[in-house]
């Protein structure tokens, strides 16, 4: 059996100039990939194990590459294992400690796969636990966000389209709108489960192996449904990584959107959401500042995340199948968005757990802008039997005379509603009421505080 030299690389032999260690840096991947040890070592576990199990190695082979790969484990865990960025990646780097561990029966571990295969499964190995990871963050926030709703079913604020202030709305009714964005992050999430769920172990570098390997074992004994289908695509792909970018990505998005709402209620001009000193920030040069420099980072994170899926994106638009180096930057990319997406998240949290809402400019501001006046038309169409557009055209005609006579909605008389519309009687005058308003708004999904109460158990049972 050919000596393996310990401190060359394994393709020595055919390679006789050893690379600089500038090349070596650039190419290598340990610092980013050690990351995978755990899962790259469980791997090459269930590996050696089904190759003895097919009968490809022995069982004293078999237990001394797992004895090996155990030590490997608790020195790494202790913080004594040393990456040596000579050996590539965390494959390379546990396969040599290997050899200096139990010698040249380590040499047998390599059978029947690839680095190609074996990156993949780690890989996969490690999303589906950090899916699991982000989703129970998700799951806090949405705890987080149902009791600010249950505090504030009857706190009235206006609904903005444009910005603009359109119909009031509870506030409860609001941030019911954030749970049901979250939980469908929650669920892309899931959605990628099916193809987390297909084992790339043992299609080797790129054809499959004429070894007589058992994938379907190996597929079960690391958690995944089944083996994937063609060698080929299997090392070629990484749809498994956009997709699971892309979720950062609407998950961030949804977090700037948030964030840039509370950055805009909290602002001096509209000021119907206090952040507390716990979440804001001061200037340097101007003392009476308290800037929400939080909710700003994680509009500002979108940058990254979005960034990151457009890179893998580019990386991988024209790579022939099947495997190349070009991919190996893919790790690096998650592991940041993954990172980024796990911190946004616990900074969301806390910042929903130290807003409040200033109730009485809340109210003020809903109560300006003619918000009532698509109340006024639908109580044409039901009271006068009018069509809709009959009424909203009379409703346009009472809110220019309002706005002339510099009045709200509600403060205009009976008499001065008839000279636009004569039918009118002193019975209209309710649907100026902004909660009168609100609990009218019954239709399933609607904003009626009856709607809302409804939601919050629907939410509260199914637990997150
Ligand atoms: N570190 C490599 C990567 O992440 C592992 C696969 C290397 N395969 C190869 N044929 N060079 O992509």
């Amino acid at each position: 059996m050919a000596k393996n030299k310990n401190n060359q690389a394994i393709w020595s032999t055919r390679i006789k100039k050893k690379q600089s260690s500038f090349f070596q840096k650039v190419g290598g991947s340990i610092n980013i990939d050690k990351r995978l040890y755990k899962e790259d070592i469980a791997g090459s576990i269930v590996h050696v194990e089904m190759l003895f199990r097919q009968k490809i190695i022995s069982f004293k082979i078999k237990n001394k590459i797992i004895f090996g790969l155990k030590k490997i484990e608790k020195q790494i865990l202790k913080n004594k294992f040393i990456f040596n960025e000579e050996y590539e990646d965390i494959h390379m780097n546990i396969e040599k400690k290997l050899f200096e561990i139990i010698g040249e029966e380590a040499g047998y571990i390599h059978t029947a796969r690839s680095r190609n295969d074996q990156v993949i499964t780690d890989l996969k190995i490690w999303m589906k636990s950090s899916t699991k990871e982000i989703n129970s963050k998700l799951d806090q926030i949405i705890k987080t966000i149902l009791k600010i709703a249950e505090k504030n079913i009857e706190t009235v604020m206006p609904g903005f389209t444009h910005l603009k202030n359109a119909q009031p709305v509870s506030l409860a009714h609001y941030f019911l709108a954030h749970i049901e964005m979250f939980k469908r992050d929650k669920q892309r999430f899931i959605n990628n489960f099916n193809s987390l769920n297909e084992s790339p172990l043992g299609v080797a570098a790129l054809t499959g192996t004429s070894f007589n390997i058992d994938r379907n074992y190996t597929a079960k004994k690391l958690g995944f449904d089944h083996p994937s289908h063609n060698s080929i695509d299997t090392v070629s792909d990484r749809d498994f990584v956009l997709d699971f970018l892309f979720c950062i990505s609407v998950c961030s998005m949804h977090i700037s959107r948030v964030a840039e709402e509370l950055i805009i209620w909290s602002s001096d001009g509209f000021n119907i959401v206090h952040l507390s000193d716990k979440i804001v920030t001061g200037s340097s040069i101007m003392p009476q500042k308290k800037n929400p420099d939080l909710l700003e980072y994680l509009r500002g994170k979108t940058g990254s995340t979005f960034g990151n899926l457009f890179s893998m994106l580019t990386i991988l638009k024209s790579l022939p199948l099947s495997y190349f180096k070009d991919m190996q930057d893919d790790k690096e990319i998650v592991f940041q968005s993954f990172d980024t997406i796990i911190n946004c998240l616990k900074i969301f949290d806390e910042i929903l757990k130290n807003i409040s809402p200033n109730k009485k400019k809340m109210f003020e501001l809903a109560d300006s802008g003619f918000i009532t006046a698509t109340d006024l038309a639908d109580y044409l169409v039901k009271n006068h039997s009018m069509s809709f557009r009959k009424a909203y055209e009379k409703t346009s005609l009472i809110v220019n005379y309002a706005e002339k006579k510099k009045k709200k909605l509600r403060e205009l008389k009976i008499e001065e509603l008839k000279k636009i519309e004569p039918k009118l009687t002193e019975e209209v005058l309710k649907v100026f009421d902004l909660k009168y308003s609100i609990k009218s708004k019954k239709s399933y999904g609607g904003t009626s505080f009856e709607n809302i109460k409804r939601m919050i158990m629907k939410h509260k049972k199914e637990k997150c």
